[in-house]
């Protein structure tokens, strides 16, 4: 909400970044499909840009606002939510260095962390981030990084992101806002030191592109700015400009798409919650959610993402099996529902490890269809498992 003194979150998320350029003034940001850009003399770049590697405009104006909607002094936007993790993560540590992760998150978070970086000399502890007290036994002196989600995936744990920045010492504190958005949480308010997104799920929203952002605050981490753009110029992870136009359409409509996230899956949560077939519901909103209190104080609202238990794995995999509406697919954040199966699907990297997910688990992303529509759906595939 604002009084008008300032803009709010959706006024920024349309209008922040651009500005109708002087020679025809087009509402929307022009998808720049220029890999160079004419210079007027030596040294003399006209705008600031030369190679699209390195930079351009259609990428600045999603930095902008993505900036803007996180309270950030900068973003710089990538090809892949995993692009974005990997340059933080090779920005934040060298070898020698040691991270705290958490045993629940993004699979592919933890086998970039896993399998690469610890062939380069960065150790690893996996804690439950839930419990501060373990992760402040966990930090040491040579510990550079925690790493959160909130909330997490795929279980949908809260984790507090205060209490882990008042025991983080010297370490950085990254955290995968992916699953709430920054409509729903600002992690900056809560001490993190860095915020990214894959903005592939709730930020672009329409299932349709693949990206990151990477968020920051110059007083927090020296040069980091400078570092991310020279990865950016050097590796190449820019998304496309045609990429970032979809990226950027979708999140102009972030907060009137979360609000229905968010009321569809409190229905899904509420009506999931009350089946026997159900041993668990993991929805922060519920009271009953061992992270409810804190996720009131961390989030406007609870969010579109519901994580169930059922009695058996048996039961899981066939309830996947049986939704219509609710498409069996990886990823989450769309307009569309989706259900899916973590253990044999997004998170069968991290089967055997200590992130390990259990087989009765299914991971629902609910959409903005019809609310009756979507707790139809779930009562016929109910009766069939
Ligand atoms: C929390 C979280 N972070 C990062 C990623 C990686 O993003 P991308 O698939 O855009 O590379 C994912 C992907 O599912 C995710 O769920």
């Amino acid at each position: 909400m604002t009084d008008g003194s300032t803009p709010g979150f959706t006024t920024n998320a349309i209008h922040s970044g651009y500005e109708p350029d002087s020679l025809y003034g087009p509402i929307n940001t022009p998808i720049y499909a220029s890999t160079t850009f004419a210079q007027d003399g030596l040294a003399e770049l006209r705008g600031g840009y030369e190679y699209t590697r390195v930079g351009n405009p259609t990428v600045t104006a999603l930095e902008k606002t993505v900036a803007a909607l996180e309270g950030a002094d900068f973003a710089v936007a990538y090809a892949s939510g995993m692009a974005a993790v990997d340059t933080v993560l090779r920005i934040l540590l060298k070898p020698g260095d040691h991270i705290v992760v958490s045993n629940d998150a993004y699979g592919g978070t933890y086998r970039l962390i896993q399998q690469i970086f610890t062939q380069w000399g960065v150790e690893n502890t996996v804690v439950d981030m839930t419990n501060a007290d373990e992760v402040a036994a966990a930090v040491q002196d040579n510990t550079k990084a925690i790493w959160v989600e909130t909330p997490t995936n795929p279980m949908l744990d809260i984790v507090d992101i205060a209490a882990i920045a008042a025991v983080k010492g010297d370490a950085k504190l990254v955290v995968d806002n992916t699953f709430a958005s920054p409509y729903l949480q600002k992690p900056f308010d809560f001490g993190a030191d860095v915020v990214l997104h894959s903005t592939t799920k709730y930020i672009g929203g329409h299932s349709d592109v693949v990206g990151g952002v990477v968020c920051g605050k110059h007083e927090l981490i020296d040069a980091f700015e400078e570092n991310l753009r020279f990865f950016f110029g050097w590796v190449g992870p820019i998304p496309s400009p045609f990429d970032t136009y979809l990226t950027a359409r979708g999140l102009k409509t972030l907060a009137v798409r979360m609000d229905r996230h968010c009321d569809n899956a409190e229905a899904v949560a509420r009506y999931l919650d009350a089946q026997p077939q159900v041993a668990r519901v993991c929805y922060p909103g519920l009271e009953s959610h061992p992270g409810h209190e804190v996720a009131k104080r961390q989030m406007t609202r609870f969010g579109g993402m519901v994580s169930v238990l059922f009695n058996t794995t048996e039961q899981a995999k066939a309830f996947c099996k049986s939704t219509k509406l609710f498409c069996l697919a990886e990823s989450l954040g769309g307009v569309e529902s989706l259900v899916e199966h973590p253990a044999t699907m997004t998170h069968v990297s991290v089967a055997g490890s200590a992130l390990e997910v259990p087989g009765e688990l299914v991971r629902i992303s609910v959409g903005i269809e019809d609310e009756a529509d979507l707790i139809a759906d779930l009562e016929q595939a109910l009766a069939q498992i």
